[in-house]
């Protein structure tokens, strides 16, 4: 089985690929990249993919490839896009609707011409802004609170027309705030550990009683793998840990997990920050038996020895 998989060398998409490696499956590896963070990181990211026999990278924007990469029968976990919530106002939001609407669909008129086996999109709790119902269902009326959520809502429409117009088969799954080893640099769990290994400040926007349903990495991968199974195609899908946590209640696990002190700042809340998330997974774990598996503290915990490996203790 030959799996593309898009935005390889971020966070996500490093793990995705390891896994799917690891599986038996070929995979082809896109990514650009950007500078958003340091792309050394991403590198490394990369570091075991790149010395195995079944794993391709392929250095190429999404927004100007011809995608000779793409063969008929691929199986597409699309994954690249400019993430991050508060950094999406102002000039920077032209990158996001080129690399979250543009490269969308640029490459899924690639994949109908193609003719691929399934399509599937990573989408974002972001879709659902201030939502009154919790938890969060995926019939709720998508309507988000930051640019980068509209440019996530927007991909996501453009999957399901594809899908209702043409017959692509293809999936949305919208994960929720992603934790674990090679989280990004501009994510709360990465710059908390941070602080607490450097004796920095870490800044809390806002009154630190946000929640979210923290979701590790690893829940998320699987979570995609069997979404290849059961998942029906033009359907959207929730996945998340199911567990509402605040952020504080975070900083304390991450106090408790290293043995160290955080010292904290507060700030006011950011703008396009939402104050509450949290996933039903009921579809995912009907449809393909999504179960969420690792506890808060032991993905602190893997995140922790990253941060202490990335940064020197
Ligand atoms: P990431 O930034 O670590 O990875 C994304 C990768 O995509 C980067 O390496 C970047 O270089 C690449 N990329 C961006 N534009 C590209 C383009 N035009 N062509 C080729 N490559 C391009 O981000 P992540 O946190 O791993 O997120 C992965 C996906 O999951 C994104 O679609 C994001 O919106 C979604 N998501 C992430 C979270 C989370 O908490 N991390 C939550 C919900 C949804
Ligand atoms: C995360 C990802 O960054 C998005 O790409 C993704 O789409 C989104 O999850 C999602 O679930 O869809 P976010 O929830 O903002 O977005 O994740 P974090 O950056 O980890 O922030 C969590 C909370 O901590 C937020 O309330 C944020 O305001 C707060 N925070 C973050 C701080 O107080 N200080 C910081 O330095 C960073």
């Amino acid at each position: 089985m030959r799996a593309v998989v898009t935005g390889a060398a971020g966070f996500i998409g490093s793990h995705l690929c390891q896994r799917l490696l690891s599986l038996g499956w070929e995979v082809v590896g896109v990514d650009c990249f950007r500078d958003y963070y340091s792309p050394d990181i991403k590198r490394r990211n990369l570091k075991e993919c790149l010395s195995h026999p079944s794993f391709f990278l392929v250095g190429e924007d999404l927004a100007l490839s011809n995608f000779s990469f793409l063969q008929r029968g691929d199986y597409i976990f699309h994954l690249a896009a400019q993430p991050g919530v508060r950094k999406s106002w102002g000039r920077e939001f032209s990158f996001y609707v080129q690399d979250n609407i543009l490269a969308t669909q640029r490459l899924l008129e690639a994949s109908l011409q193609k003719g691929i086996s399934l399509f599937l999109f990573a989408s974002s709790s972001s879709v659902y802004g201030n939502s009154p119902d919790f938890p969060l269902r995926e019939e709720a009326r998508p309507l988000p609170f930051s640019p980068y959520g509209v440019t996530k809502l927007a991909a996501e429409n453009l999957v399901r027309l594809y899908y209702e117009n043409f017959s692509l088969p293809a999936v949305s799954l919208r994960f929720f705030t992603v934790f674990g080893p090679r989280q990004r640099p501009d994510m709360a769990f990465h710059r908390a550990l941070k602080a607490i290994l450097t004796g920095g400040e870490f800044t809390v926007y806002g009154d630190g009683n946000q929640v979210r349903d923290f979701t590790h990495v690893e829940d998320i991968v699987e979570g995609l793998i069997r979404a290849l199974e059961g998942a029906r195609v033009g359907e959207v899908y929730n996945l998340g840990s199911g567990r509402e946590v605040t952020l504080s209640q975070a900083l304390g696990a991450m106090e408790r997990v290293t043995g160290r002190k955080i010292r904290l700042k507060f700030v006011e809340a950011a703008k396009g920050d939402v104050r509450k998330t949290l996933a039903d997974i009921t579809k995912a774990r009907k449809d393909f038996g999504y179960e969420p598996r690792k506890t808060l503290e032991e993905g602190i915990e893997q995140e922790w020895n990253w941060i202490r490996s990335l940064y020197g203790d």
